[in-house]
């Protein structure tokens, strides 16, 4: 395929842009990282710029970006967790998108893709591999400082659970974002996706301005990009101040 002629801005990140191929948009993001790609995708210089095809069929974000996510993604200079990093792939875009003066604090609980994650942020140096369990926090709480954004990607039946839980140690308070690609075959074949959806909006609605949720079909069946702003209730019944990460005290952002 063709590098596209000409790039045009995006509204939604200073860091990614757009290219018309047809009757197709791609998107592209600034890269951090280095060659070679992580999974085949294209770069190209531009003026001294790299770009690096953001694959929507890859990565649930890029997906989400071209079916109208209006709730925001990770912006530059911003401190990042994501959950279920698996080997990289959207980890590695997240990078691009809060670049040199930001961080991805990626877990992942599995070893195969985490060793692949940990060759890829040889050449990510913003990216920074966690080998941890989601559903146990606690445990990272010396590696990961307080964020700006949760992302998580884990397609479990428990995945709101784990966002919340995580959300609520890690981020630095209201007004800070949670983005969940939420797998609804997850969740049980019970109930269609748009109830499970529904549900989980429920779910997030007391602790969240939720922004308008988009499905991802074509690109990923059964998924939807669920998220918005926290509101200062997430942070009431957490676990004890005394657990929360210890950089929470020292850069002195103390939550309400
Ligand atoms: C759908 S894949 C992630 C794909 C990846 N986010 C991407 O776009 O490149 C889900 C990943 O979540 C991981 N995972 C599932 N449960 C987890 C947990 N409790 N803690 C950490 N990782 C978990 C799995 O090992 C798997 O690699």
């Amino acid at each position: 395929m063709r590098a596209p002629r000409r790039f045009e801005p995006i509204p939604e990140s200073a860091r990614v842009v757009r290219a018309r191929s047809g009757d197709r948009t791609e998107l592209w993001t600034e890269t951090v990282g280095t060659l070679p790609p992580v999974f085949g995708e294209r770069w190209v210089e531009r003026d001294g710029t790299t770009y690096r095809s953001f694959e929507p069929n890859r990565s649930k974000l890029a997906a989400a970006l071209l079916k109208g996510w209006s709730g925001g993604v990770p912006a530059a200079g911003e401190r990042w967790l994501y959950l279920g990093a698996a080997s990289g792939t959207t980890a590695s875009y997240v990078a691009d998108l809060v670049g040199t003066g930001g961080r991805v604090y990626a877990v992942e609980r599995s070893l195969r893709p985490f060793a692949r994650l940990v060759g890829l942020a040889d050449r990510w140096p913003n990216l920074l591999p966690v080998l941890g369990d989601a559903r146990q926090p606690l445990e990272y709480t010396g590696l990961v400082p307080p964020v700006d954004g949760v992302y998580a990607d884990i397609a479990q039946p428990d995945q709101v659970e784990i966002v919340r839980s995580n959300a609520e140690l890690f981020l630095r308070g209201p007004g800070t974002r949670f983005l969940l690609a939420l797998k609804t075959s997850s969740m049980g074949r019970d109930l269609a996706a748009s109830a499970h959806l529904a549900r989980t909006e429920d779910a997030l609605r007391p602790v969240l301005h939720l922004s308008p949720a988009v499905a991802l079909e074509p690109f990923h069946r059964g998924h939807y990009l669920v998220g918005g702003r926290v509101r200062p209730g997430l942070f009431g019944a957490g676990p004890d101040a005394s657990a929360r990460p210890r950089a929470a005290r020292f850069h002195g952002r103390r939550r309400p």
